[in-house]
């Protein structure tokens, strides 16, 4: 296996090496875990595996979890499909910059992608690396958020085109979670600047030390959770991957985002993704 790095922040591709051998040779699961932690998202050309081995690799990892709102594969529980085809509705957009998940207690910790279908150009998706988004932060910013946490939410993302009824019983299966705004990478020890779309508000802002005066707590504080939102936006932090049939994509979830381009016309684009569940290591 040759690892090419594709950015000088993220990325990395895999040449030479079939997913389907690593679901039972420990040695190159191992070399490509590494690397996962190294370069937090990785890239591979022509994997003509089949929908179990896909799952099989992927659960190395962990156990897959569904996702309460995209259906999984029907033979294959886990294995969330994400089809987008020239009569979908325009509300089933994926451009957002996230990391996935993170309204659960346990975000997960990771995924593998294959494309099954894409368009000839155009569907790209894009990662940022979030320890680097930390790393750069200005000192006096790495300060003001230390020790803070924030609110994750279903609600007003998958929720916000449902019945009212609806959207409130997805909210009471899936309660907002609370997450510290840096997050220690559980197997890396990284600072993560951990908020992303999904994140509504800080929890332990309004005191003393940050307010002084009304403005300090609205707008302030979400003038600075939108600036620490905004990092994923910059592109020296991103990589970006276009899609073949049978490209596969496989993430840290712990120290990335991801953002999906939806820059294609009405056509196919079919993804299917193993999301593996995460921790509450944080
Ligand atoms: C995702 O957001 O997990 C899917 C990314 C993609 O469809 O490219």
């Amino acid at each position: 296996m040759r690892i090419e790095q594709l950015t000088c922040n993220i990325g990395a591709e895999l040449v030479g090496v079939n997913l389907a051998d690593a679901v039972h040779d420990d040695g190159l699961f191992k070399e490509i875990k590494n690397a996962l932690l190294k370069h937090k998202v990785l890239f591979l050309r022509d994997q003509e595996i089949s929908r179990a081995d896909h799952v099989a690799f992927a659960e190395r990892f962990g156990k897959l979890e569904d996702h309460p709102v995209a259906g999984s594969h029907p033979e294959y529980p886990g294995l969330v499909q994400i089809y987008k085809s020239p009569d979908t509705p325009i509300d089933r957009y994926e451009n957002a910059w996230h990391t996935d998940a993170t309204w659960r207690e346990a975000p997960p910790m990771g995924c593998v992608l294959r494309c099954v279908e894409c368009p000839d150009v155009g569907g790209d998706t894009m990662w940022a690396n979030m320890v680097t988004a930390y790393e750069m932060l200005p000192a006096h910013v790495k300060e003001q958020i230390a020790g803070l946490r924030a609110r994750h939410s279903i609600e007003a993302s998958f929720g916000a085109a449902m019945p009212i009824e609806k959207r409130l019983a997805l909210k009471a299966q899936y309660p907002d979670a609370e997450h510290p705004v840096v997050r220690t990478h559980p197997e890396t020890g990284e600072k993560v600047l951990f908020v992303n779309a999904f994140t509504t508000h800080f929890t332990n802002f309004h005191t003393k030390e940050h307010v002084r005066f009304g403005q300090d707590a609205s707008p302030g504080s979400s003038m600075l959770l939108n600036y620490l939102i905004s990092q994923a936006f910059i592109p020296e932090y991103q990589v970006r991957w276009r899609w073949k049939k049978n490209s596969m994509a496989i993430w840290d979830n712990r120290s990335t985002q991801h953002y999906a381009v939806m820059d294609y016309p009405p056509c196919h684009r079919k993804m299917e993704r193993a999301g593996i569940i995460g921790d509450t290591t944080f």
